[in-house]
């Protein structure tokens, strides 16, 4: 195990661990956000910078800081690493021209966006982002692609983390899926919709950060917030047949496989769960799922106050301001 310190926090890792999962470790406020990286998925990470850090010390054998700002989704942690995010000025400030960049192209359409309200890029830009763009050129347009039947891609609003076409390659046979061109000529390429026949070619929709990938079952059929999330299970021989039906009464208008507290899937899902049983009746429902408090789709969403997490958050939150307040003594004693 080695010892790594972010943000005044110390926790211990085995070796090979990333920042941003010794950050998860820790959890709360402190954890990088992400826009590409998806723990699932091999190889993904190191396309957004949206996990940019400051390395204040490279380790205990040698402690000198790195010279620039690193990817904490693809960097990995040393024995004695000093690691500052949200204590460290110039990474929130830097943090502030990645939003800025990745909406160069990106389209303000979230009020007929289906992503709205569960858009990461949203989510980043509220916390992280400027009022204003300083990009005065004309944005990059594209047509919507039907991606088979059920998918559609509205590349004008993809990021290009690539996620979709990692889910292409890793959970579907064949490698027939690519991102085409270069710099700002990229885009999703159009052999992607030669994976869709595969079971579980419907991941990709849960995958994609923003609204680029959306479900034509569900395509402007209500806001997310308005829908009521059950976490349900059925016996499927293809998947685990976890998920969340996201209800209207009883009418099922959604089903989408369960994402952990970072918007991360854990047991993807096959197509048939996703798209054939919008019954309540084909369903176990275990009851409604927690959703994040800061999420607006928490709003008029009721359930049991959940103690131990609450009493976690709090430890974090105190632990955060201590670690804080040493940076800040530290910095000011000039060490
Ligand atoms: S379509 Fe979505 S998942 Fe695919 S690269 Fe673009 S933003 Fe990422
Ligand atoms: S999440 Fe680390 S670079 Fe995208």
């Amino acid at each position: 195990m080695i010892k790594i310190t972010i943000d005044g926090i110390e926790t211990q890792v085995p070796e090979g661990t990333t920042i941003l999962k010794a950050a998860r470790q820790i959890g709360g406020e402190i954890v990088p956000p992400a826009m590409c990286y998806y723990s699932t998925l091999k190889n993904s990470g190191g396309k957004c910078r949206a996990c940019l850090v400051r390395v204040a010390a490279g380790s205990a054998k040698d402690p000198r800081p790195m010279p620039k700002l690193v990817p904490s989704c693809i960097t990995n942690a040393q024995d004695g690493m000093v690691v500052e995010n949200l204590t460290n000025p110039a990474v929130l400030e830097t943090r502030k021209g990645i939003v800025e960049f990745l909406l160069l192209n990106h389209p303000l359409d979230c009020p007929i966006c289906d992503q709205a309200g569960e858009c990461d890029l949203q989510n980043f830009a509220y916390e992280h982002g400027m009022a204003n763009t300083r990009y005065e050129e004309e944005r990059r347009t594209f047509e919507p692609i039907e991606i088979g039947d059920k998918i559609k891609l509205h590349m004008t609003r993809c990021i290009l983390c690539y996620r979709c076409t990692y889910v292409a390659d890793q959970l579907t046979d064949n490698r027939v899926h690519g991102v085409l061109n270069r710099g700002d000529h990229a885009e999703i390429s159009t052999y992607i919709e030669k994976a869709v026949d595969n079971e579980f070619s419907g991941n990709m929709i849960d995958v994609c950060p923003v609204g680029a990938l959306t479900d034509k079952t569900f395509r402007f059929k209500s806001r997310v917030w308005f829908t009521k999330p059950l976490d349900a299970h059925r016996e499927c021989p293809k998947c685990s047949g976890k998920v969340v039906l996201w209800a209207k009464g009883e009418e099922v208008l959604r089903v989408t496989a369960r994402k952990d507290q970072y918007g991360e899937v854990k047991d993807f899902i096959c197509n048939e769960c996703r798209y054939d049983h919008k019954n309540m009746k084909d369903w176990v429902v275990e009851g409604p799922r927690h959703i994040d408090r800061g999420s607006v789709i928490a709003q008029n969403h009721y359930e049991k106050t959940d103690l131990l997490r609450l009493k976690q958050d709090v430890e974090r939150q105190i632990k955060f301001q201590q670690g804080k307040k040493l940076i800040e003594t530290n910095n000011s004693n000039g060490q």
